[in-house]
């Protein structure tokens, strides 16, 4: 077999990495999750989360692929035979988890086609609500975008790691974070917006559920892109001088400083135009552009933001499919144009009846779940947490403390002092913490 492909240089990989995990993740499931789990007490639920369980967790990822150097399945199989399932999980989950993301990716790509051509701020704010709630309605016109969108990602998935994926992510995240900025500004600056700030950054610990910590969980394990091996494919494709202990803070930190900022823009906008901060997952998508209304340019920014969102989700769903695409090419055999061509069509067919869910088939249930409610549910509060878990089992308990440390420092030639620490949290804290919450999630625990 020819070499396997790696990552020209290690800020390639970090921004890959980052690339993964800042994505839709950040600006539109981020802020609606917090608008629907009541504010504040969500939030700091939230960081306490990626302090204690998620840098450490992908840290577990990161030493796990680069071991590994292959596939998730057989990366987990080195360490531990019986752990080759968590593999398997992650390429089930990964059509799944797609499948809605693409959906909302298509809107993305939607909005800015509407920006460039001005239809979308030359609406009245108040208008911007019908507009969208009629677009993601309707049965064909959404899925031409998810499709669109499925097609983007399975290009550049196609054209490989270092081609595709190192390359596209390099210029474009710096340029998506000076975005948000321009907008926090605006945001904050709009009359009303303190009370939004105020709703955010107050905590209101009687929303604090069992549901609640739920959720804080699954958006942990979504925004991080953990759980679902994509950070452990993404560290296959390492070379062995990397230092995976910095790498995994710088990913972690950028990724909530971006999650925090949306916040920061979305919840002044909310309430200085008398929005609903529970509004679900149309929240972006209506407060967003009501703040461009109100802006100078309003169509030329609007249209730069949707383009860099677009990609920031291009990035993210890259890493989703390349978990499958890694796994058919070594496991299967296959081309990595032909794996891109089938995932791209079963993804299509999935997104079907979650863009349906928004429309048409808006009251199907399934345990009680609407389809999009339900995809998304199981990706983020079961599936990713319950993969996390048994790779913290694996390395806590079955790869064990000299193994592990080893990886983590590249055989002792990185000093560093928190690496007992992330053992011992891994070992002992996240199959507490995490456990309590997936029985929580599965309903086996109620608080
Ligand atoms: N982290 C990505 C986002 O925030 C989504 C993602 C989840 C990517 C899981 C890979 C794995 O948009």
């Amino acid at each position: 077999m020819a070499s396997r492909d790696q990552f020209r240089s290690r800020i390639g990989f970090i921004l890959a990495a980052a690339g993964s995990a800042i994505g839709l993740g950040n600006i539109w499931r981020f802020p609606y999750m917090t608008g629907e789990s009541g504010g504040g007490a969500f939030v700091l639920m939230y960081l306490l989360i990626v302090m204690v369980v998620g840098v450490s967790l992908l840290l577990v990822e990161f030493s796990i692929g680069r071991h590994g150097k292959a596939n998730a399945v057989d990366s987990y199989a080195k360490i531990h035979k019986g752990f080759a399932w968590i593999g398997y999980l992650g390429v089930f989950t990964s059509f799944l988890l797609i499948s809605y993301y693409s959906v909302v990716g298509g809107w993305t790509i939607y909005y800015t086609l509407k920006s460039a051509t001005g239809t979308l701020t030359s609406l009245p704010a108040d208008q911007i609500g019908n507009f969208f709630g009629g677009f993601i309605s309707q049965p064909v016109l959404p899925l031409f975008y998810h499709l669109l969108f499925i097609f983007l990602t399975a290009w550049i998935v196609a054209k490989g790691i270092s081609g595709g994926i190192e390359k596209y992510t390099k210029a474009l995240m710096p340029l998506l974070f000076i975005m948000l900025l321009i907008l926090l500004v605006r945001a904050l600056t709009l009359p009303g917006a303190m009370k939004g700030v105020a709703w955010y950054l107050k905590p209101d610990f009687s929303k604090l559920t069992g549901s609640t910590v739920v959720a804080a969980c699954g958006q942990v394990f979504f925004s991080l892109s953990l759980g679902l091996s994509g950070m452990v494919t993404y560290a296959s494709y390492l070379s062995k001088d990397d230092n995976l202990i910095s790498s995994s803070f710088v990913v972690a930190m950028t990724d909530t400083l971006i999650a925090i900022i949306a916040g920061f823009v979305i919840f002044p906008t909310i309430f200085a135009f008398g929005g609903d901060p529970s509004g679900g997952p149309g929240l972006v998508f209506i407060s967003l552009p009501q703040i461009f209304t109100k802006m100078p340019m309003g169509a030329f920014f609007a249209f730069i933001f949707f383009l860099l969102l677009v990609i920031a989700a291009l990035t993210s769903s890259i890493s989703i499919m390349e978990v499958c695409i890694t796994f058919f090419v070594e496991k299967v055999k296959w081309s990595r144009l032909k794996a891109s061509v089938f995932y791209g069509t079963v993804c299509f067919l999935l997104g079907i009846p979650v863009s349906l869910s928004f429309g048409m088939w808006g009251d199907v249930k399934i345990l009680g779940k609407g389809i999009f409610d339900l995809f998304d549910y199981f990706c983020s509060n079961i599936s990713l947490p319950l993969s996390g878990l048994a790779c913290a089992i694996l390395v806590g308990w079955f790869w064990g403390k000299e193994k592990a440390l080893a990886e983590v420092t590249n055989d002792g030639r990185i000093q560093s002092n928190v690496a007992g620490l992330w053992f011992f949290t891994v070992k002992y804290v996240i199959p507490i913490v995490v456990g309590i919450i997936f029985l929580q999630a599965i309903g086996v625990l109620q608080v």
